[in-house]
C-alpha cells in the first residue's frame, strides 16, 4: 500500500535512496573501483564498436542519459526512440549491442525494435525492472534495475535505477574495450556510493512544494539542460505534462535561441538544469529567457554561480558530474509533484495513460 503517502508517485520518490541502494548493492566497490554487474554470459565488451539504445517515453530519457555516457567515455552510442526503430533503424552488425531500456520489459515498440535488432545479427541486452519479462527473453544478456515495483503509472525510482545502470555498463564497456579503468572511476562510484544518502538529504531539504506553489498559474513549463542535463531537461518536462496536464517541453539549452525562445514570456517559467557541463553556456541561455522575462529556477549545487541569477533555486548536493543528472531529476519529480498536488490530478493514474503499453 502507500503507507502514510498520499499517492504512490510521492512513495515511489522517496523510496529512491533504498531502490538505489539496492541497485548498486554487491556491484560496485569503491575501494578498490571495481564494476561487477552481472555474470553477462558474453563475458566480455570487447567487441563492441557501437552501443545503440531503443527504448520509449521515460526509459528513452534514461538511454539518452546512458548514450551520452558513452559517448563520453569514447563509445559511439545512440538512443532511439523504439517507436521510430522500424522505420529509421541505424545499420547494425555484429560488433553492435543494441540495449532495450524498459522498465516492465513488455513494452510493444520496444520490443518489436528489440527483436528486428537481433534479426539483423546485432548482440542485444534489455535493461530492465522485471526478472523473467518478454524482454529478458528475447535479449541475449539481462541487467537488472533491482527497483521494486512501482505503481504509480509515472516512472520515477526506475528512471534513477536505469540512468545509474547505464552509467556503469558504460564504464564497463569502455574498460573491457580499452583494457584501462579510467582514472576518475574511484570518485564516480563513490559518488554512486553515497547517492543513497545524497538523496536523503535533498529529500529533507527540497524547496520543490514552494517552487511549484509559486509558479502555478503560469501558461507554459520551460525545461533546459546540456548533455547529461538535457535528458533530465526532457524527463522532467514529460512527468510535469504526465501528471499536471499543463504544457511542458524540455529543449536542450543550446537550442533555445533556435526557436524555441519565441514562447518565452513571463508566464513561462523556466527550469535550467546544471550538471557541470559546460554549465556557463547554459546560464547564459537561461539570462536569455529571462531578459524576455521568464522566472528562472535553477537545479544546481549549492554556492553555483547560476543561484546569483536565479529567482528560484532548487539544491542538488555536490556529487560527480556524471551523477548530478540523477539528484536534478529527483527535485523535478518533486516539482512535478506538487504541481500536479495544487491542480488536485490524479497523480497515480493520469489519463489517458497505461503503466505498460503493450499496443504499437
Ligand atoms: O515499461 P517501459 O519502461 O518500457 O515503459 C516505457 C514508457 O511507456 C514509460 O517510460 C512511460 O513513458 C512512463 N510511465 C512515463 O512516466
Amino acid at each position: 500500500g502507500k503507507g502514510e503517502y498520499d499517492h504512490f508517485m510521492l512513495k515511489e520518490i522517496s523510496e529512491q535512496p533504498t531502490s538505489i541502494a539496492q541497485a548498486i548493492e554487491g556491484r560496485i566497490d569503491p575501494r578498490s573501483g571495481t564494476i561487477d554487474l552481472e555474470r553477462f554470459e558474453r563475458g566480455t565488451f570487447e567487441d563492441i564498436d557501437e552501443v545503440q539504445f531503443v527504448a520509449c517515453g521515460t526509459s528513452y530519457h534514461a538511454a539518452l542519459y546512458g548514450s551520452t555516457a558513452l559517448n563520453q567515455v569514447g563509445i559511439s552510442s545512440t538512443a532511439l526512440l523504439a517507436n521510430e526503430y522500424s522505420v529509421a533503424a541505424p545499420p547494425i552488425d555484429d560488433s553492435t549491442l543494441v540495449v532495450a531500456v524498459t522498465q516492465s520489459g513488455e513494452t510493444a515498440d520496444t520490443l518489436n525494435a528489440l527483436r528486428s535488432a537481433a534479426a539483423a545479427g546485432a548482440k542485444t541486452m534489455t535493461v530492465t525492472n522485471v526478472i523473467g519479462s518478454t524482454a529478458s527473453r528475447v535479449a541475449d544478456e539481462t541487467l537488472l534495475i533491482r527497483a521494486g515495483p512501482e505503481i504509480g503509472v509515472a516512472a520515477t525510482k526506475t528512471f534513477s535505477s536505469q540512468a545509474l545502470m547505464l552509467v556503469l555498463l558504460a564504464r564497463r564497456v569502455a574498460a573491457d574495450q580499452t583494457g584501462e579503468v579510467r582514472t576518475d572511476r574511484r570518485s564516480l562510484l563513490e559518488a554512486a556510493d553515497s547517492m543513497p544518502e545524497s538523496i536523503e538529504t535533498l529529500l529533507e531539504q527540497s524547496q520543490a512544494a514552494s517552487v511549484a506553489s509559486r509558479y502555478r498559474d503560469s501558461q507554459a513549463y520551460f525545461f533546459i539542460g546540456r548533455g547529461l542535463g538535457y535528458s533530465v531537461a526532457l524527463e522532467g518536462a514529460l512527468k510535469f505534462k504526465e501528471i499536471t496536464y499543463e504544457h511542458a517541453e524540455g529543449f536542450a539549452s543550446g537550442e533555445l535561441k533556435h526557436g524555441p525562445l519565441a514562447l518565452v514570456t513571463p508566464e513561462t517559467p523556466l527550469f535550467a538544469v546544471f550538471t557541470g557541463t559546460e554549465d556557463e553556456k547554459t546560464l547564459k541561455n537561461a539570462a536569455e529567457a529571462q531578459t524576455r522575462g521568464a522566472p528562472v529556477i535553477a537545479v544546481c549545487p549549492p554556492g553555483h554561480e547560476a543561484i546569483e541569477i536565479a529567482d528560484d533555486h532548487l539544491a542538488i548536493p555536490e556529487t560527480d558530474a556524471t551523477l548530478a543528472g540523477l539528484l536534478a531529476n529527483v527535485q523535478l519529480q518533486l516539482v512535478s509533484y506538487y504541481a500536479a498536488t495544487l491542480l488536485d490530478r490524479p497523480i497515480d493514474k493520469p489519463r489517458n495513460l497505461a503503466k505498460s503499453v503493450t499496443v504499437e
